[in-house]
């Protein structure tokens, strides 16, 4: 792949992932990129690498700009093997490198290699490294989200190295913002913000707030936030700061989802009256199978709306085995500022919708209680109970949307 200079001497050799669609479980419906960024310097440092099956492409990037074996310094912002697996082959190409890592990150790479025979220099926040005009400054994230997260700053080319903060699992052939449109819709673009926050850096809000509240107030001066993942934001970055800050504060739309399954459709026949209630109560309603959509799919859109419906058979006295799944999965997100509720049919002794509004109370969420049983198959009497419940739903939501539009 062609590096691209992203600022005077600084490049980018990343790669495009264009077909995977299986990231350790997330869906990556639209691939990915792994960007890394080679600083020719006085002396020549490389930020970040990529994933291992990219291995041999990334020494070829490297080698269009530059001889690898010339490689002083590697930074390594992040430990995850997206970003840190092709270490080991960089390594054989510059042996004499020196490592800048944070303590943990080297912890972590000890686990996963033979480092033995590696320089390493240990960093800080505030930390710098000098490479002859650009000044590399590293500023710890720990938990943004791993233990051993940092990024990078070099103040004389205004740019936020910002590892998988503000990235996005997209594969494309911009590599900018403003090159983005002439090729993909803004809203492809805002999705796969969403997908990403939701699925990987939901449970860090208050962590990605305070921390971009403390660049804020370190003025750092900021024209280019280059992520290891997706486009990069050159024309507005302040726009990708602003939309995390509002996902970070758990900012919805005033919408709503029916997430469920159904085992001989009884369930799902009930989604249909619950959705035209929450619909004639004007609000917009989204409705999503599981089993037939992916976990981060749901994941999302159940971040994207102020509320959720979660509907689920009754199956030998518990919930459905995708549905618990996906609250299983959900709590280990740690969502807030939603408000849910359940319905499901039985055959005879319930305790799917029960166990479901228990999860509810497990992560904190408003719920709306008692939620809506049918045993068996839902009748025309029943058909219009779900349709009231919809519609009491929905003025519920509004409700609790319209506390923090007050805020
Ligand atoms: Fe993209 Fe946390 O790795």
């Amino acid at each position: 792949m062609k590096p691209i200079e992203i600022k005077p001497g600084i490049y980018w050799v990343g790669v495009i992932d264009w077909a995977i669609r299986d990231f350790h479980g997330y869906v990556t419906k639209n691939g990915t990129t792994y960007n890394n960024y080679l600083v020719m310097d006085d002396e020549v440092t490389l930020l970040d690498t990529v994933k291992h099956d990219f291995d041999a492409t990334a020494v070829e990037n490297i080698r269009r700009v530059v001889d690898p074996y010339k490689i002083k310094n590697i930074v390594i912002n992040h430990i995850e093997p997206d970003h840190a697996s092709s270490i080991a082959a960089i390594m054989e190409y510059a042996p004499d490198a020196t490592i800048f890592i944070t303590e943990r990150g080297k912890k972590g790479l000890d686990r996963h290699f033979d480092t033995s025979r590696w320089k390493f220099r240990i960093v800080k926040s505030g930390d710098t490294l000098k490479t002859g005009k650009y000044t590399l400054t590293f500023l710890e994230t720990p938990m943004l989200h791993w233990p051993d997260s940092m990024v990078t700053y070099i103040p004389e080319a205004k740019l936020l190295i910002s590892q998988d903060a503000f990235g996005q699992h997209m594969a494309s052939a911009a590599r900018f913002d403003d090159e983005f449109f002439s090729c993909h819709s803004q809203f492809e673009l805002d999705d796969a913000i969403v997908d990403y926050y939701a699925n990987i850096l939901m449970p860090f809000g208050k962590l990605i707030e305070a921390k971009i509240q403390e660049i804020v107030k370190l003025g750092l001066e900021i024209d280019m936030i280059a992520p290891d993942h997706g486009i990069i934001w050159r024309k507005d970055p302040g726009y990708i700061i602003q939309r995390y800050l509002d996902l970070a504060k758990g900012k919805a739309d005033l919408a709503a989802v029916i997430i469920y399954d159904t085992m001989w459709h009884s369930t799902e026949l009930m989604s249909d009256p619950i959705m035209n209630g929450i619909k004639d109560e004007g609000v917009p309603c989204k409705v999503i199978k599981l089993r037939s959509t992916s976990m981060s799919e749901a994941i999302k859109e159940f971040w994207r709306a102020r509320g959720c419906l979660i509907g689920t058979p009754t199956i030998n006295n518990v919930m459905f085995p995708s549905v618990a799944e996906f609250l299983y999965h959900l709590a280990g997100l740690r969502p807030k500022d939603r408000i849910v509720g359940g319905f499901g049919s039985y055959g005879w002794g319930g305790g799917a919708v029960k166990e479901a509004y228990a999860k509810f109370q497990q992560m904190g969420l408003e719920a709306v209680e008692p939620g809506l049983q049918v045993l068996y198959k839902p009748s025309a009497e029943d058909m219009d109970r779900c349709y009231e419940f919809g519609r009491d739903f929905a003025k519920r939501l509004k409700e609790y949307h319209g506390k923090f539009q007050a805020v």
